[in-house]
């Protein structure tokens, strides 16, 4: 069933990848569209272009940072590269801006030449229409895209086929009625012989094709349904196959890379976005084969030098000259965790605020089998892991379960802040000795705080 799954959502998204890169074929002059691919690629964990998202809306920035600030192109370039320095320097605005939006840290952007500064600001200077933002990217967007199409055909097929059953039954009450009808009228007792005789040799003929059609439809509703009830299902154990062989054994297990290099957004938001090719790059300009000493059972270093091979051809980086192509091709990860539409689920609440928190409860309930990176209780040892599969079921009671035995770390900064009048009151509310406050007691049991 899952594999049947995987083909059927690699379909979908070969049809969305036919269908948006026709989107993509646009008359831009070439600065702006490297703007927006560095953009999707760096910024939109974010920012987005007109609306507030963790930082302000970028679109025409040049313009309002030189009316609200009195600052020009040279200072977003260097507030871009790093803004922390210019924090640091003293700079009056890069302050300002900064306690506005109450010390949310954005990150630094070493890697971004001045010339990719200067077409992300053309980008938002003057951005492509709005289509384009289907746009599949070498950022891998991973299968966010693919997810709602996949509900909507879905619910087509159910609705299709329930129509078409409805239709089949209407025809077939009608008939009857005419078979009653007929029956009744005593007088056309010849005719009705000969019609009903008619009637069955039309079945003799067409009884087949109309079972054949009946199972059809069956089998589609079925599916239909199938596949809705499996959206909200249990996915434990899911392990699609990926466009490259990306082994986080070998990352974040021997080469000891941290989570958070690649996941960057999991701190910031609702979202722990699969990292852009971009990011790979960062590693793999200079790491072009595989030498380290492990190997998977079945691999050899033939094949993950291939692997590699595939994050060039992606990125148009051509390691002979070391010099980029322009010829990208997109990379599209399959998702693995996927809550449904009506779950919130925010990372940043579990990886920030209550690090220490599930990182203790997690050690006390396994003393053998500690963790010492907060994802690991959620996501299991994926630094042992060569594929990545689903550590846990993720369903309501696990979450739930969670919450009523992890005891909320109140004196973190983030906690101290936030919960200052709450703490107060459940001080008082649960006995300060052996008191525990667990994350039930601060609403993590409400419905409305995990669903929309
Ligand atoms: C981790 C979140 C984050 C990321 C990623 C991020 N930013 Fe920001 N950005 C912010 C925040 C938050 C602010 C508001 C100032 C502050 O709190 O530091 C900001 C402010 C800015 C400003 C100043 C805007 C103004 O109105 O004065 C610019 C320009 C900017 N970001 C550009 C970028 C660009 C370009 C990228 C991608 C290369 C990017 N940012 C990536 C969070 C982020
Ligand atoms: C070098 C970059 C890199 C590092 C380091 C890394 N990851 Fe990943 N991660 C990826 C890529 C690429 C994917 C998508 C391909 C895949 O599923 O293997 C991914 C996928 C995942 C997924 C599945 C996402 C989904 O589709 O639902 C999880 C969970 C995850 N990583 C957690 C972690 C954890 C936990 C760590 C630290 C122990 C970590 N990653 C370290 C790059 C990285
Ligand atoms: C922080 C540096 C770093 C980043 C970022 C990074 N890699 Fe690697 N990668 C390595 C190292 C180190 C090795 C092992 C090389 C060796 O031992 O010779 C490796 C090996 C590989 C291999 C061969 C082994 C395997 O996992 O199959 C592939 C494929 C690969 N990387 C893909 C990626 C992709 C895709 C990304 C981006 C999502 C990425 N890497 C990001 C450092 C990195
Ligand atoms: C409290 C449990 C929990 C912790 C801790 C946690 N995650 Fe997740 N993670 C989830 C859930 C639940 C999802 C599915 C979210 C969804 O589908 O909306 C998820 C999804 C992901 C994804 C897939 C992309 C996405 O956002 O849907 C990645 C990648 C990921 N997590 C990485 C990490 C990394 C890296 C860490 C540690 C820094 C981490 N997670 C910590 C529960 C957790
Ligand atoms: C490993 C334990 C663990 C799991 C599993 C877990 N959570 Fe949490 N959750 C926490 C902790 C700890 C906090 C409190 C964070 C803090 O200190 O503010 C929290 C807080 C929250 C909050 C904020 C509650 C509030 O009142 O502000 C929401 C919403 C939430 N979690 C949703 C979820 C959802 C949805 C899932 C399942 C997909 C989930 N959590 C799974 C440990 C967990
Ligand atoms: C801590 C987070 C959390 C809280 C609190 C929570 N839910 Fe859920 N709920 C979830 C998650 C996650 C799922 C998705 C489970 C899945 O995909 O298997 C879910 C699924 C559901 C479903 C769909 C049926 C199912 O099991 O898949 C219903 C209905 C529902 N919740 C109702 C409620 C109601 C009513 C409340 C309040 C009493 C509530 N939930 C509180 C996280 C939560």
């Amino acid at each position: 069933m899952i594999s049947w799954r995987k083909h059927y959502k690699q379909t979908l998204i070969a049809i969305g990848l036919l269908l948006s890169t026709s989107a993509s074929i646009y008359g831009q002059d070439g600065d702006p569209k490297n703007g927006e691919k560095l953009f999707k690629a760096n910024c939109t964990a974010c920012h987005a272009l007109d609306k507030q998202v963790i930082g302000p809306p970028l679109k025409g920035v040049v313009d309002r940072v030189k009316t609200e600030g009195g600052v020009g192109k040279d200072w977003l370039h260097k507030w871009i590269k790093d803004n922390k320095a210019l924090r640091a320097s003293g700079d009056k605005y890069a302050n300002e801006i900064f306690e506005k939006y109450n010390k949310t840290e954005m990150l630094v952007f070493p890697n971004l030449s001045e010339k990719d500064i200067d077409d992300i600001l053309a980008y938002t200077t003057n951005p492509p229409a709005p289509e384009e933002k289907k746009t599949p990217e070498a950022t891998a967007g991973t299968e966010a895209t693919a997810a709602s199409p996949a509900d909507k055909t879905t619910t087509n097929i159910v609705i299709i086929s329930l129509l078409a059953i409805a239709g089949l039954l209407v025809w077939i009450l009608i008939k009857l009625r005419q078979l009653v009808k007929l029956g009744q009228s005593e007088d056309l007792a010849g005719l009705n012989e000969t019609r009903v005789k008619s009637f069955s040799e039309i079945y003799q003929k067409y009884h087949l094709i109309g079972k054949g059609l009946i199972a059809i439809l069956a089998l589609l509703a079925t599916y239909g349904i199938w596949n809705w009830i499996m959206w909200i299902g249990v996915y434990k154990g899911y392990k699609p196959e990926q466009p490259i062989y990306f082994s986080h054994k070998i990352h974040a297990g021997e080469n000891k890379i941290d989570c958070q290099l690649c996941h960057s957004s999991a701190k910031y938001g609702k979202v722990s976005e699969i990292p852009s090719m971009n990011v790979c790059m960062n590693c793999h300009r200079t790491i072009s084969e595989y030498n380290g000493k492990y190997m998977e059972p079945g691999k050899d270093k033939a094949f993950y030098d291939g692997e590699i091979q595939k994050i060039y051809a992606a990125t148009g980086w051509d390691p002979q000259k070391a010099q980029y192509t322009g010829k990208t091709q997109p990379v599209e990860w399959t998702r693995i965790h996927n809550m449904p539409d009506f779950v919130y689920f925010n990372h940043s609440q579990h990886v920030v605020a209550g690090e220490q928190a599930i990182i203790n409860s997690f050690n006390k309930k396994n003393p053998n089998n500690k963790i010492d990176v907060v994802c690991k209780a959620c996501h299991g040892k994926i630094d042992t892991m060569n594929v990545v599969q689903m550590a846990n079921d993720f369903t309501m009671g696990w979450c739930i379960e969670c919450h009523r035995t992890t005891e909320v770390d109140m004196n973190n900064g983030y906690n101290k802040e936030y919960f200052k009048n709450l703490h107060d009151k459940l001080k008082k509310q649960y006995p300060k000795d052996g008191g525990k406050i667990t994350v039930d007691a601060i609403g993590g049991l409400e419905c409305g705080k995990c669903h929309y």
